[in-house]
Protein backbone atom coordinates (compact mmCIF):
# COMPACT_ATOMS: atom_id res chain seq x y z
CA UNK A 1 0.00 0.00 0.00
CA UNK A 2 1.20 3.24 -0.81
CA UNK A 3 1.85 5.81 2.34
CA UNK A 4 -1.11 8.73 2.72
CA UNK A 5 0.23 12.03 3.09
CA UNK A 6 -0.02 13.60 6.62
CA UNK A 7 1.97 17.00 7.56
CA UNK A 8 2.02 19.57 10.48
CA UNK A 9 1.75 23.22 9.69
CA UNK A 10 3.04 26.42 11.19
CA UNK A 11 5.65 29.16 10.96
CA UNK A 12 8.34 28.37 12.16
CA UNK A 13 7.92 24.82 11.89
CA UNK A 14 11.60 23.22 11.52
CA UNK A 15 11.69 23.03 15.24
CA UNK A 16 8.22 20.68 15.49
CA UNK A 17 8.80 17.11 16.54
CA UNK A 18 5.75 16.12 15.20
CA UNK A 19 7.18 14.56 12.10
CA UNK A 20 9.09 12.42 14.68
CA UNK A 21 6.27 11.45 16.81
CA UNK A 22 4.04 10.58 13.88
CA UNK A 23 6.74 8.18 12.24
CA UNK A 24 7.59 6.58 15.31
CA UNK A 25 3.55 6.08 15.27
CA UNK A 26 3.30 4.66 12.04
CA UNK A 27 6.50 2.54 12.23
CA UNK A 28 5.51 0.91 16.15
CA UNK A 29 1.99 0.31 14.45
CA UNK A 30 2.28 -0.22 11.01
CA UNK A 31 0.31 2.18 9.68
CA UNK A 32 1.28 3.61 6.15
CA UNK A 33 1.75 7.22 7.17
CA UNK A 34 3.89 9.68 5.71
CA UNK A 35 4.44 12.72 7.39
CA UNK A 36 6.30 15.99 6.84
CA UNK A 37 6.77 19.61 8.14
CA UNK A 38 4.92 22.42 6.26
CA UNK A 39 5.26 26.09 6.81
CA UNK A 40 3.04 28.20 5.33
CA UNK A 41 3.35 32.24 4.11
CA UNK A 42 2.21 33.93 7.48
CA UNK A 43 -0.72 35.47 5.12
CA UNK A 44 -1.85 31.97 3.75
CA UNK A 45 -2.66 29.43 5.62
CA UNK A 46 -5.72 29.04 4.20
CA UNK A 47 -4.09 28.45 1.01
CA UNK A 48 -1.68 26.16 2.26
CA UNK A 49 -4.46 24.18 3.40
CA UNK A 50 -6.74 23.97 0.48
CA UNK A 51 -3.43 22.62 -1.61
CA UNK A 52 -2.28 20.10 0.67
CA UNK A 53 -5.82 18.48 0.47
CA UNK A 54 -6.17 19.50 -3.05
CA UNK A 55 -3.17 17.13 -3.51
CA UNK A 56 -4.57 14.52 -1.64
CA UNK A 57 -3.40 15.09 1.82
CA UNK A 58 -5.24 13.03 4.65
CA UNK A 59 -4.85 15.27 8.22
CA UNK A 60 -3.01 18.39 9.10
CA UNK A 61 -1.78 19.00 12.31
CA UNK A 62 -1.57 22.80 13.19
CA UNK A 63 0.29 24.84 15.67
CA UNK A 64 1.69 28.41 16.54
CA UNK A 65 0.28 30.82 14.84
CA UNK A 66 -2.33 29.48 13.08
CA UNK A 67 -4.21 27.13 15.37
CA UNK A 68 -7.10 29.98 15.75
CA UNK A 69 -7.32 30.62 11.60
CA UNK A 70 -7.57 26.60 11.51
CA UNK A 71 -10.67 26.55 13.89
CA UNK A 72 -12.18 29.72 11.84
CA UNK A 73 -11.76 28.19 8.02
CA UNK A 74 -13.02 24.63 8.94
CA UNK A 75 -16.58 23.83 7.89
CA UNK A 76 -17.23 21.75 10.89
CA UNK A 77 -15.92 21.78 14.36
CA UNK A 78 -15.90 18.65 16.30
CA UNK A 79 -17.18 20.25 20.05
CA UNK A 80 -14.51 19.40 21.75
CA UNK A 81 -12.43 22.27 19.50
CA UNK A 82 -15.58 24.36 18.99
CA UNK A 83 -15.41 25.22 22.99
CA UNK A 84 -11.32 25.01 22.65
CA UNK A 85 -11.62 28.32 20.14
CA UNK A 86 -8.51 26.81 18.31
CA UNK A 87 -8.02 23.63 16.09
CA UNK A 88 -4.47 21.38 15.77
CA UNK A 89 -6.38 18.59 13.77
CA UNK A 90 -7.39 19.05 10.71
CA UNK A 91 -8.78 16.57 8.43
CA UNK A 92 -11.80 15.85 5.27
CA UNK A 93 -15.26 14.20 6.35
CA UNK A 94 -16.67 11.54 3.79
CA UNK A 95 -18.02 14.53 1.61
CA UNK A 96 -14.75 16.64 1.32
CA UNK A 97 -15.51 19.43 3.80
CA UNK A 98 -12.76 20.79 6.06
CA UNK A 99 -13.04 19.35 10.04
CA UNK A 100 -11.18 20.86 12.65
CA UNK A 101 -10.37 19.04 15.84
CA UNK A 102 -8.39 19.84 18.97
CA UNK A 103 -6.47 17.27 20.89
CA UNK A 104 -4.50 19.25 23.19
CA UNK A 105 -7.02 18.89 26.07
CA UNK A 106 -7.13 15.25 25.82
CA UNK A 107 -3.42 14.95 25.16
CA UNK A 108 -3.01 16.95 29.28
CA UNK A 109 -5.01 14.80 30.67
CA UNK A 110 -4.17 11.34 29.55
CA UNK A 111 -0.51 12.43 30.49
CA UNK A 112 -0.91 13.62 33.72
CA UNK A 113 -4.07 11.00 34.90
CA UNK A 114 -3.46 7.83 32.84
CA UNK A 115 0.89 8.07 32.37
CA UNK A 116 1.74 10.12 35.59
CA UNK A 117 -1.06 8.60 37.63
CA UNK A 118 -1.97 12.16 39.47
CA UNK A 119 -5.68 12.32 40.39
CA UNK A 120 -7.55 14.78 38.65
CA UNK A 121 -11.19 14.00 39.62
CA UNK A 122 -11.58 15.73 42.99
CA UNK A 123 -7.98 18.14 42.77
CA UNK A 124 -7.85 21.31 43.45
CA UNK A 125 -6.07 22.84 40.29
CA UNK A 126 -4.09 26.30 39.65
CA UNK A 127 -3.84 27.05 36.35
CA UNK A 128 -1.74 29.80 35.57
CA UNK A 129 -2.30 31.83 31.95
CA UNK A 130 -5.25 32.34 30.25
CA UNK A 131 -4.41 32.67 26.45
CA UNK A 132 -5.14 30.08 23.76
CA UNK A 133 -3.29 27.28 25.39
CA UNK A 134 -5.22 27.21 28.36
CA UNK A 135 -8.22 27.82 26.52
CA UNK A 136 -7.52 24.77 24.66
CA UNK A 137 -7.42 22.39 27.73
CA UNK A 138 -9.82 23.89 30.11
CA UNK A 139 -13.00 21.36 29.02
CA UNK A 140 -11.11 18.26 29.06
CA UNK A 141 -10.01 19.01 32.39
CA UNK A 142 -13.11 19.97 33.48
CA UNK A 143 -14.47 16.78 32.71
CA UNK A 144 -12.49 14.72 35.02
CA UNK A 145 -14.71 16.45 37.61
CA UNK A 146 -11.89 18.21 39.69
CA UNK A 147 -13.08 19.68 43.50
CA UNK A 148 -11.82 22.89 42.53
CA UNK A 149 -10.06 24.91 39.68
CA UNK A 150 -8.83 28.61 39.55
CA UNK A 151 -7.61 30.09 36.75
CA UNK A 152 -4.84 33.31 37.59
CA UNK A 153 -3.47 35.27 34.78
CA UNK A 154 -1.46 38.57 34.64
CA UNK A 155 -4.58 40.49 32.93
CA UNK A 156 -7.41 39.34 35.04
CA UNK A 157 -10.10 39.97 32.88
CA UNK A 158 -8.53 37.12 30.49
CA UNK A 159 -9.42 34.52 33.49
CA UNK A 160 -12.38 35.86 34.41
CA UNK A 161 -13.36 35.20 30.80
CA UNK A 162 -12.13 31.96 30.94
CA UNK A 163 -14.17 31.12 33.88
CA UNK A 164 -17.39 32.53 32.51
CA UNK A 165 -16.91 31.04 29.12
CA UNK A 166 -16.24 26.98 30.85
CA UNK A 167 -18.97 27.73 34.30
CA UNK A 168 -21.44 25.89 32.11
CA UNK A 169 -18.96 22.69 31.78
CA UNK A 170 -18.01 22.83 35.85
CA UNK A 171 -20.68 20.64 36.98
CA UNK A 172 -20.00 20.17 40.93
CA UNK A 173 -16.03 22.02 40.77
CA UNK A 174 -16.15 25.42 41.96
CA UNK A 175 -14.32 27.50 38.97
CA UNK A 176 -12.93 30.86 39.60
CA UNK A 177 -10.39 33.62 38.20
CA UNK A 178 -8.00 35.99 39.42
CA UNK A 179 -4.47 37.36 39.56
CA UNK A 180 -0.94 35.90 40.50
CA UNK A 181 -1.18 37.78 43.87
CA UNK A 182 -4.02 36.53 44.82
CA UNK A 183 -3.51 32.23 45.83
CA UNK A 184 -2.11 31.94 48.81
CA UNK A 185 -2.87 28.12 49.63
CA UNK A 186 -1.26 24.81 48.34
CA UNK A 187 -2.95 23.41 45.65
CA UNK A 188 -2.94 19.57 44.71
CA UNK A 189 -1.97 20.70 41.37
CA UNK A 190 -0.44 23.39 39.93
CA UNK A 191 -0.56 23.90 35.60
CA UNK A 192 1.78 26.49 33.93
CA UNK A 193 0.01 27.81 30.63
CA UNK A 194 1.73 30.64 30.85
CA UNK A 195 4.46 31.97 27.65
CA UNK A 196 6.23 33.35 30.51
CA UNK A 197 9.02 31.02 30.54
CA UNK A 198 10.02 31.91 26.44
CA UNK A 199 10.77 35.05 27.95
CA UNK A 200 13.07 33.54 30.42
CA UNK A 201 10.11 34.89 33.11
CA UNK A 202 7.86 33.41 36.16
CA UNK A 203 4.71 33.88 36.71
CA UNK A 204 4.50 36.03 39.64
CA UNK A 205 2.91 33.46 41.90
CA UNK A 206 3.27 33.11 45.60
CA UNK A 207 5.51 29.80 46.41
CA UNK A 208 2.96 29.06 49.41
CA UNK A 209 0.58 27.70 46.48
CA UNK A 210 3.21 24.71 46.57
CA UNK A 211 2.33 22.16 49.53
CA UNK A 212 4.42 19.27 50.06
CA UNK A 213 1.64 16.94 47.88
CA UNK A 214 1.69 19.71 44.99
CA UNK A 215 2.22 18.45 41.66
CA UNK A 216 3.33 20.74 39.02
CA UNK A 217 2.90 20.42 35.37
CA UNK A 218 4.49 22.75 32.95
CA UNK A 219 2.86 22.88 29.41
CA UNK A 220 5.91 23.99 27.97
CA UNK A 221 9.15 21.19 27.58
CA UNK A 222 12.53 21.84 26.89
CA UNK A 223 15.86 19.65 27.48
CA UNK A 224 16.77 20.84 30.46
CA UNK A 225 14.30 21.42 33.75
CA UNK A 226 11.82 24.17 32.83
CA UNK A 227 12.59 27.59 34.51
CA UNK A 228 8.55 27.29 35.94
CA UNK A 229 9.32 23.46 37.15
CA UNK A 230 12.80 25.08 38.46
CA UNK A 231 11.06 27.04 40.86
CA UNK A 232 8.66 24.37 42.22
CA UNK A 233 11.19 22.14 43.06
CA UNK A 234 13.44 24.64 44.74
CA UNK A 235 9.96 24.94 46.90
CA UNK A 236 9.53 21.69 47.61
CA UNK A 237 7.21 20.62 45.05
CA UNK A 238 6.33 16.28 45.61
CA UNK A 239 6.80 16.03 41.93
CA UNK A 240 7.12 18.23 38.36
CA UNK A 241 6.40 17.09 34.69
CA UNK A 242 7.21 19.10 31.65
CA UNK A 243 4.58 19.37 28.15
CA UNK A 244 6.70 16.48 26.46
CA UNK A 245 3.95 13.38 27.32
CA UNK A 246 0.96 16.10 26.41
CA UNK A 247 2.68 16.27 23.11
CA UNK A 248 3.20 12.79 22.18
CA UNK A 249 -0.36 12.19 23.83
CA UNK A 250 -1.88 15.17 21.43
CA UNK A 251 -0.08 13.67 18.72
CA UNK A 252 -1.51 10.12 19.69
CA UNK A 253 -5.06 11.20 19.82
CA UNK A 254 -4.62 12.93 16.48
CA UNK A 255 -3.38 9.57 15.12
CA UNK A 256 -6.56 8.22 16.09
CA UNK A 257 -8.60 10.55 14.59
CA UNK A 258 -6.89 9.99 11.53
CA UNK A 259 -6.26 6.29 11.38
CA UNK A 260 -8.56 5.14 14.10
CA UNK A 261 -5.90 3.46 15.58
CA UNK A 262 -4.33 4.22 19.09
CA UNK A 263 -0.22 4.31 18.70
CA UNK A 264 1.25 3.67 21.88
CA UNK A 265 2.84 6.27 23.63
CA UNK A 266 5.64 5.86 26.31
CA UNK A 267 8.05 4.28 24.19
CA UNK A 268 8.30 7.28 22.30
CA UNK A 269 8.45 9.43 24.78
CA UNK A 270 11.60 7.85 25.89
CA UNK A 271 13.38 7.70 22.28
CA UNK A 272 12.53 11.95 22.23
CA UNK A 273 14.05 12.07 25.76
CA UNK A 274 17.28 10.96 24.18
CA UNK A 275 17.14 12.21 20.99
P1 LIG B 1 -0.65 30.78 24.04
O1 LIG B 1 -1.19 30.36 22.71
O2 LIG B 1 0.72 30.24 24.36
O3 LIG B 1 -1.61 30.56 25.14
P2 LIG B 1 -1.32 33.55 24.29
O4 LIG B 1 -2.73 33.31 23.88
O5 LIG B 1 -0.61 34.76 23.77
O6 LIG B 1 -0.38 32.34 23.88
O7 LIG B 1 -1.27 33.55 25.90
C1 LIG B 1 -0.09 33.69 26.61
C2 LIG B 1 -0.38 33.59 28.10
O8 LIG B 1 0.85 33.73 28.82
C3 LIG B 1 -1.29 34.68 28.62
O9 LIG B 1 -1.99 34.17 29.74
C4 LIG B 1 -0.29 35.75 29.04
O10 LIG B 1 -0.77 36.66 30.01
P3 LIG B 1 -1.70 37.92 29.54
O11 LIG B 1 -3.04 37.33 29.24
O12 LIG B 1 -1.71 38.82 30.71
O13 LIG B 1 -1.01 38.51 28.34
C5 LIG B 1 0.77 34.88 29.67
N1 LIG B 1 2.10 35.53 29.70
C6 LIG B 1 2.89 35.82 28.65
N2 LIG B 1 4.05 36.36 29.07
C7 LIG B 1 3.99 36.41 30.42
C8 LIG B 1 4.88 36.85 31.44
N3 LIG B 1 6.09 37.37 31.15
N4 LIG B 1 4.49 36.74 32.74
C9 LIG B 1 3.28 36.20 33.03
N5 LIG B 1 2.39 35.76 32.12
C10 LIG B 1 2.74 35.86 30.83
Amino acid sequence: MSNELYAVVGNPVSHSKSPRIHSLFACETGEPVEYTAIQAPLDDFAGTVRHFFERGGKGLNVTVPFKEQAWTIADHRTPRAEKAGAANTLYLDNAGELVADNTDGVGIVRDLRDNQKVPLKGARILVLGAGGAVRGVLGPILAEQPAALTIANRTVAKAEALAHLFAGEAGAATISACGFDQPEQPFDVIINGTSASLQGDLPPVSANVIGPDTVVYDMMYSLQTTTFNQWALDNNAHRVFDGLGMLVEQAAESFYVWRGVRPETASVVEELRND
